[in-house]
């Protein structure tokens, strides 16, 4: 894909005009699957009551019920996102649920987060966006916010390896969610450039050695035929001056 569609400003355009629709889209599109793998990605970290999670690029706050159900009312959400329609829906969010939440209206690649201070980060479905400089940016991000012993789980949509299910994957993410977009927002551009991300992305097998900085352990997590891939990793040693 051409750099411009990696832009920072292109991208949070990109998802003010998909905001006001996309989570509902996003759950009847993937059949309720976004939502389980939203828990699986929560589920691979073992988050405890108290604990401090960052949501790095959270959308209008997808993964919170899952994040806040383990850290229960004495843990911190601190939720990341650049996109002015996610965050607005993120404010309205919070002030219906019952927990300490912090929303950040900034770049994941270069949070305000004080470094060492977070348990856990969680990411759902937001690498794709990300351009090859800038998923560098982000492991070291990650890298910096994390407390030593530290945990990760991030996951995307992607290409599944075998031909047949790639063939029909592909059919779905580009046909079927554009024309989902388009029942409900009317807009099946923006949809149709999701697909056109997640095939550039392929999956996270193929930026895994991007997070295989000295200071973490990483492994890669299939899921559904590798329809949905993950990195979840831990932060054996203290500094992350790279
Ligand atoms: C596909 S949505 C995923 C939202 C949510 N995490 C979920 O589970 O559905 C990607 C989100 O990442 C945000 N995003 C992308 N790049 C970002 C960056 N560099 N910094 C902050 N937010 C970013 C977008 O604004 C968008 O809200």
């Amino acid at each position: 894909m051409e750099d411009r569609f990696y832009d920072p400003e292109y991208i949070s355009k990109l998802f003010d005009r998909m905001g006001p629709t996309y989570d509902v889209i996003n759950l009847v599109s993937s059949f309720g699957f976004s939502e389980f793998w939203r828990y699986q990605c929560v589920s691979h970290l073992p988050i405890h009551p108290g604990a401090v999670v960052c949501d790095m690029m959270a959308g209008s706050g997808e993964c919170w019920p899952h994040i806040a159900r383990r850290t229960g009312a004495s843990g911190h959400l601190l939720s990341v996102d650049f996109c002015n329609t996610m965050v607005e829906r993120q404010n309205k969010r919070n002030s219906k649920v019952d927990a300490k939440i912090t929303v950040l209206h900034q770049n994941a690649l270069c949070t305000s987060i004080p470094s060492e201070s977070v348990d856990f980060v969680v990411a759902a479905f937001g690498l794709k966006t990300l351009g090859t400089n800038d998923l560098s940016k982000f492991a070291v991000e990650i890298c910096r916010v994390l407390k030593p012993g530290g945990m990760f789980s991030l996951i995307e949509i992607s290409v599944p390896q075998s031909a047949m299910l790639n063939f029909a994957y592909m059919l779905y993410i580009r046909r079927v969610i554009p024309l989902v977009g388009r029942l409900f927002l009317g807009d099946i551009a923006a949809y149709r450039m999701l697909g056109d991300y997640t095939l550039s992305f392929g999956s996270c097998e193929r930026v895994k050695a991007t997070f295989e900085l000295p200071q973490f352990n990483i492994e890669l997590r299939r899921h559904f035929f590798g329809c949905t891939t993950a990195l979840v990793g831990k932060k054996t040693q203290e500094s992350c001056s790279i």
